[in-house]
């Protein structure tokens, strides 16, 4: 989505992040941006070498897309799928080049189809866990049939909530759609401390 070179400037991701979470709390779902650590740890598996396709889901003001970024280099795709066009417009402000696609992550197949990219490396989710539909094809299932054989999901989650309902179910979607799937330990260095989720050997229904 194209930002007019007479757009305002975006608030500064900390204030654009509260805004969008007291416009929409459950899809925004923090108050904050996540910190270097987590961000870390949730893009571990992006590789270091060769042409890789990244594609990060949930990015709001960028805390991973950054990360993703660095570790990247400019080499591969690094694709970032936000719902929300008010945070999609700061990412192409502050990530020029940055291929922003303004759409729920449930079409991520439609939206790769569209750029000829085949199957990908690495999914990183900034996702809240609400954004997980409860009826019809899971997205761990959307994710695991777009990703390489040997490709690699992350999702993350805080650890205050890890015991909750929506936790569990997430789980069992992951293990349903994943051969392999294991929990990191707390990052302590995030508000709240969070953890996050990997995910290997999708499963190709
Ligand atoms: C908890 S924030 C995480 C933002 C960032 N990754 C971070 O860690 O700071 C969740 C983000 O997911 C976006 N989001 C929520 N539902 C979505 C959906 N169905 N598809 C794509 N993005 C979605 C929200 O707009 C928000 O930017």
């Amino acid at each position: 989505m194209p930002v007019p070179p007479s757009a305002p400037l975006p608030a500064p991701s900390g204030a654009a992040f509260l805004r969008e979470f007291l416009r929409d709390p459950l899809r925004t779902a923090s108050l904050l941006p996540s910190s270097r650590s987590l961000a870390a740890a949730a893009t571990g598996p992006v590789p270091g070498t060769g042409e890789p396709v990244v594609v990060e889901l949930g990015p709001g003001t960028g805390a991973f897309t950054g990360v993703i970024a660095e570790r990247l280099g400019g080499r591969g795709h690094h694709v970032a799928v936000e719902l929300n066009p008010r945070l999609a417009a700061v990412l192409e402000h502050t990530h020029p080049g940055l291929d922003v696609a303004v759409a729920d992550a449930t079409t991520l197949p439609a939206l790769l189809a569209e750029r000829g990219l085949g199957r990908v490396d690495v999914v990183v989710s900034g996702l809240p866990w609400a954004a997980y539909p409860t009826t019809g094809r899971t997205l761990p299932e959307v994710i695991a049939g777009s990703l390489r054989p040997d490709g690699v999901f992350t999702q993350f989650g805080y650890t205050c909530t890890r015991v909750l309902p929506p936790a569990h179910r997430l789980r069992r979607q992951l293990d349903a759609a994943f051969g392999e799937v294991a929990g990191g330990p707390t990052v302590w260095a995030n508000l709240p401390p969070a953890f996050v989720l990997t995910a290997r050997r999708p499963r190709h229904r």
